[in-house]
Order: structure tokens, then C-alpha cells, then sequence
């Protein structure tokens, strides 16, 4: 089977070395791919915001199917794009991919479907902020959620104790032309689970937890992602069932009865409060870095499972498979990032690294002068697995030690109260 790839990130890297281990293998092409992708597929030269040179690479490949790694396309509408072209495409329409490119509209459709999500008020001017903060935080209670309502690679929201920097960064947002969302904080540990959808079943893959901050400890700036592990041995026991009954089906069902189907990725992003369950935010495709450890645990056949969703025949009582092992990814980010990435630094140690027990997943990384060179802010995503949490996170850190990369930074506690919980 023939499979096109689209995306050039670390996330990318992970489902084409997952679909390269289905058996009989398929034939993988990526566009654009990066240097640890060309290992595995064949690279063409189309950036992920080139929609129309997407189609044309499809029409002259027809792959029996086309998986849409990032955000970007899908809210720009590659997935309707190609679909017209008549290809089978896993990832959702434009329309769709709004849960993800608007979070007033997800707020909304959360509200229509009885999904339990943080309490909001969207923002639209200046004058109104003073109000939204005391209607969210009432008794001035902090901390403080301040969201772009558009897409921002994960650094669009700030969680501050501190009311004027609240609103320095929401008057930032606004001053930029956007909407603003207030949210009230939601406590408690948080939990992303991917969920593949043909557009009304829905399928979960295995729960993992990812690390937004910069920083160990969770100190610094939010990012992307700095590091993940799968499985998540703290948590309660029928997690999954009850993220479906309350979140992901409801969701699925809201977006099918307006005419919007959600063929791809319903990432829910949760957080487990005193509460209960909570939506975070939504995204419209796997996570990243989370998709390296999920999919490292995933002994299912995945291209069959991609293409039945992205058919619309997706079984009503799939039933994945997974390894007992865990598995970490430890993120390695450049120089500056997030706030600024350095980026043209040579990257050596990978080939050290792999042979340590570990494997090297290329975030943002290019080939200069038949150098590996970092091009990104999340530069390379080491993962291994273990037979349990502390096993792969040593393993991780040892050979994300061995890695070289000017002035670049990664966490060290990934994982690290998981494993200590774990063995108490
Ligand atoms: P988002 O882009 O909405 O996922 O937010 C990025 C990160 O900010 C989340 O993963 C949380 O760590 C944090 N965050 C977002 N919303 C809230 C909230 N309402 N309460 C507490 N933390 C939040
Ligand atoms: N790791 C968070 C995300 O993919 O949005």
C-alpha cells in the first residue's frame, strides 16, 4: 500500500517509523519529510503550506491513502483539497479542524454537547477585559488562563498569578488582531488521548502525558511539548471509557449532526481536577511528542486502522493492542527556545545515542553541506521504552546525554513522578 505522508516534524517522524513496522510494509512518501524521515520514505520537495503542490504530488503518487500530520494544512483545508482530487484522506475537513484553530467555537460545540470543559468568556476588546477577568475569577482568585483563540503551536497561552501580566499578554493578543479566551484554571495532572475517528465511531489509542513547560519542575514558558511517556500507571482505572463517554463521542456526535464530520485525530486534551474530568482543548491531530510514545506502544497494525478511518468503516468494537512496556520521549530544543530558536547548529552523538537503547525521532532538523544542522525549536525527540517508567526514563536521559547541540536544552524529570509513584 502506498501512503503519503504530509509534514516535516518530529510527529511525522513517529507515524512513518510506525507505519514502516506494519507488516506487509507499506511504500511511504512524506512531503516535505525531513533527514530522519528520508531514512525511512521518500521525500518530495513540498512544503507544508504548498496546498495545491499537495494535490499535484498526490495525483502523480495515487496513494491509497494521505495522513495530514499538522494543524496548519488541515485548518488551510488540505484534507478538503485532496479529497476533491479523490483521495483517501486521514484528517479532518477545514470545517472540522476548527475545534482546533478556534477555541470559542470548540468552547461552543463543548457547551452543545454537554462535554464538562473550564469556564470561559471570550474577549474581542480591550474595554472588556477588566470585566471577562472578574467573571472568571471572580473572588481574584488566581491563577489566571489567558488564551489566543487562534493557533499558536502550543505558546498562545499564558497561566499567570499575576493579573497585569494576564493582561499584558491579552492585550497583546488583541492588539495582533485576535480574540482573547479567560478561562478559569483547572487543577489536577493532565492526560492526552488521542482518539480516531471515521466520523462518527470513535477509537482510542493509549492515554500518555506531555510536558508543556520549558523548564523541569514545570518552570518556564509553555511550549510545544518537552517530553511524554506512555502508559499513565496513576491513572484511574476506566479513564479511557469515561473520555469517551463524556468527551470524545459526544464531540464526534455534535460535529456529525451539524454536517461536520471529524474523520482523523480528536486529541482531547484533559486535565483530571478535584472536579473531575475537564477538556483542556482539543486539537485536530496526533499530539506532538506525545505521538512517539503512543505509537511506540501500539502492536496493532496502524496503516490498516489510519485507512479505515479515513474510509468511514471504521469497526464499531476496534480493539487496539498494546505493549506492557513504557515508553519516555525526552524533547531536545534549541537554543532559545521557545521564545526564540536558534536554529543551523550541527547536531552530532545520534548515531551514540541509538546504539545506547534509545532511537532518534527528527523534530526540526535539515541537511547543510551533507551536515545534520538543527532547524527548529524542538530539534530531535529521543524515545525509549522500558519495562516499566523508570527503566525508559533512564535509558532516555542516558542516551539524550550523548547528543550534541550548542547551547540547546531538555528536561530531565520527564516522567519522573510517574516512575516514583510507580514504585512506592
Ligand atoms: P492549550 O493550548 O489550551 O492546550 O494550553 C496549553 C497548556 O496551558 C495546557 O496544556 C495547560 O498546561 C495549560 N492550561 C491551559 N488551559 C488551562 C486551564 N484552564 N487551567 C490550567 N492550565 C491550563
Ligand atoms: N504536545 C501538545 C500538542 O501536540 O499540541
Amino acid at each position: 500500500m502506498k501512503i503519503l505522508v504530509i509534514g516535516s516534524g518530529g510527529r511525522e517522524h513517529a507515524i512513518i517509523r510506525r507505519l514502516a513496522a506494519d507488516r506487509p510494509a507499506p511504500e511511504l512518501h512524506a512531503a516535505p519529510g525531513n533527514p530522519g524521515i528520508a531514512q525511512l520514505a521518500t521525500c518530495h520537495d513540498v512544503s507544508v503550506g504548498d496546498l495545491d503542490g499537495q494535490v499535484r504530488l498526490a495525483e502523480q503518487l495515487r496513494p491509497a491513502l494521505v495522513v495530514i500530520g499538522p494543524e496548519a494544512p488541515l485548518v488551510a483545508g488540505a484534507a478538503d483539497r485532496l479529497r476533491e482530487a479523490g483521495m483517501t484522506v486521514f484528517g479532518p475537513s477545514a470545517a472540522a479542524a476548527v475545534l482546533e484553530g478556534s477555541k470559542s467555537w470548540a468552547k461552543e460545540i463543548m457547551a452543545a454537547a454537554g462535554v464538562p470543559t473550564a469556564a470561559s468568556v471570550t474577549v474581542t476588546a480591550a474595554e472588556e477585559l477588566a470585566a471577562g477577568l472578574d467573571r472568571v475569577n471572580p473572588l481574584g482568585d488566581v491563577p489566571y488562563v489567558v488564551k489566543a483563540d487562534g493557533l499558536a503551536a502550543g505558546k498562545g497561552v499564558v497561566v499567570t498569578e499575576d493579573r497585569d501580566a494576564a493582561v499584558v499578554h491579552a492585550e497583546a493578543v488583541l492588539t495582533a488582531g485576535g480574540q482573547v479566551v479567560l478561562e478559569e484554571y483547572l487543577d489536577g495532572p493532565e492526560v492526552s488521548l488521542f482518539c480516531v475517528s471515521d466520523g462518527t465511531r470513535v477509537v482510542p489509542l493509549a492515554p500518555a502525558q506531555d510536558f508543556k513547560r520549558a523548564l523541569d519542575d514545570d518552570e518556564g514558558p509553555n511550549t510545544g511539548g518537552m517530553g511524554a511517556y506512555s502508559p499513565l500507571p496513576w491513572a484511574p482505572e476506566g479513564l479511557v471509557d469515561e473520555v469517551l463517554e463524556q468527551v470524545a463521542r459526544p464531540t464526534i456526535a455534535e460535529l456529525a449532526d451539524r454536517g461536520i464530520p471529524f474523520v482523523g485525530v480528536l486529541y482531547c486534551g484533559l486535565a483530571l481536577t478535584s472536579r473531575g474530568l475537564r477538556v483542556v482543548e482539543f486539537n485536530a491531530r496526533f499530539g506532538d511528542p506525545e505521538t512517539q510514545v503512543v505509537l511506540e506502544r501500539l502492536t496493532s497494525p496502524f496503516a490498516p486502522l489510519l485507512l479505515a478511518a479515513a474510509r468511514g468503516e471504521l469497526a464499531e468494537d476496534e480493539q487496539l493492542s498494546w505493549s506492557e512496556d513504557a515508553a519516555v520521549t525526552v524533547v531536545v530544543a534549541s537554543a532559545g527556545y521557545p521564545a526564540a530558536a536558534r536554529t543551523g547548529d550541527p547536531i552530532t552523538g545520534i548515531r551514540e545515542c541509538e546504539s545506547h537503547g534509545a532511537h532518534v525521532i527528527h523534530a526540526g532538523t535539515a541537511e547543510a553541506d551533507g551536515e545534520l544542522v538543527s532547524a527548529g525549536g524542538r530539534v530531535l525527540s529521543i524515545v525509549a521504552r522500558g519495562a516499566d517508567l523508570e527503566q525508559a526514563r533512564t535509558r532516555v536521559l542516558e542516551a539524550t546525554a550523548l547528543i550534541t547541540l550548542e547551547g540547546s536544552h531538555h528536561r530531565t524529570d520527564i516522567a519522573r513522578r510517574a516512575a516514583e509513584e510507580a514504585t512506592r
